[in-house]
C-alpha cells in the first residue's frame, strides 16, 4: 500500500489524477472504476484539463441512487455526466452506472456483475470513503458484502449526502452498490480521502484490524492501492 499525504484537496486531486493519466496512456482501452461524491471532483477537472483520450475507455461506477432516474439532477449517473462524460471524448455507451429506475434489483445487480466479468474486470478502481468507512455504499456490518446489491443507507450516511439535497428527507434510502468482490478484484485500487473529519477513520483502516464494521479495511489486502489524502481542513 502507497500512501501518499498531500497538503491540501487541490494537491490531492491533481496526484490522484496523474495516477489515472498513467494508466489511460498505459492502456488506453482500460475498464476505470469511478465514484462520485466530492473526493473525486478536483480529479475529474484535471483530468478535463488534462485533454486525455478517452475514446477507448469504458467505465463502470460504483453505485446509483435506489428510485432516481437517470435525468435527475441528484442522481449519480447525471453527476458523472456533468464532472467527467459530458467533457471528454468518451463514449457514452460505454459509461456503465446502476440503473436506479430498476423494476428487479436483484436482477439488474445480477447483471452488472456480469457485465464487470465481460468487460474482464477493473482495471483501475477509484474510491472515496464515507465517514464510517464505507467505500461504495458498502456500509458497515457484520459481513461483508459480496457482489452488487440494494443496500440500505446508513443514517450517517444519508445525513452526510444531506448536503446535495434541499433537505435530509429527500435523500433517498437505498441504494444499488457494486460489492465488495468487485472492488477488491479490481487490478489497481486509488482511495482519495480529503477532510480531517476522515483521518482517525482512515488511520483505522489501513492500519486497524481488517473488519466488516469498517469496509475500507479490506483494502489492506489488496496487493496494489495508492491511498492519496489531506486533512488540513
Ligand atoms: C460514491 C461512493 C461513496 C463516496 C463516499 C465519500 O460513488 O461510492 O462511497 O465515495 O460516500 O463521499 P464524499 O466524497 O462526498 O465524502
Amino acid at each position: 500500500m502507497r500512501v501518499i499525504k498531500t497538503e491540501n484537496y487541490e494537491e490531492t486531486s491533481r496526484r490522484a489524477a496523474e495516477i489515472v493519466a498513467e494508466q489511460i496512456r498505459r492502456k488506453p482501452d482500460s475498464v476505470l472504476g469511478l465514484a462520485t461524491g466530492s473526493s473525486p471532483v478536483g480529479m475529474y477537472d484535471e483530468l478535463v484539463r488534462m485533454e486525455l483520450d478517452f475514446s477507448a475507455i469504458t467505465t463502470v461506477n460504483l453505485d446509483e441512487y435506489y428510485g432516481l432516474a437517470p435525468e435527475n439532477e441528484q442522481s449519480y449517473r447525471y453527476f458523472m455526466n456533468q464532472h467527467l462524460f459530458d467533457r471528454v471524448n468518451i463514449h457514452k455507451e460505454r459509461t456503465y452506472v446502476p440503473n436506479g429506475l430498476a423494476a428487479d434489483p436483484e436482477k439488474e445487480c445480477a447483471e452488472y456483475d456480469r457485465r464487470i466479468e465481460e468487460l474482464g474486470g477493473i482495471d483501475l478502481q477509484v474510491l472515496g470513503m464515507g465517514l464510517n468507512g464505507h467505500i461504495g455504499f458498502n456500509e458497515p456490518g457484520d459481513s461483508f458484502p459480496v457482489g452488487t446489491h440494494l443496500v440500505t443507507l446508513a443514517d450517517s450516511t444519508i445525513a452526510a449526502n444531506a448536503r446535495f439535497f434541499n433537505s435530509e428527507s429527500e435523500v433517498p434510502r437505498q441504494a444499488l452498490s457494486m460489492g465488495l468482490k468487485q472492488i477488491i478484484c479490481a487490478r489497481k485500487i486509488l482511495l482519495i480521502v480529503h477532510g480531517k473529519a476522515k483521518e482517525e477513520t482512515l488511520n483505522k483502516a489501513l492500519n486497524g484490524p481488517v473488519t466488516p464494521h469498517l469496509p475500507a479495511s479490506l483494502l489492506q489486502l489488496h496487493p496494489d492501492v495508492t491511498v492519496v489524502c489531506s486533512f488540513n481542513e
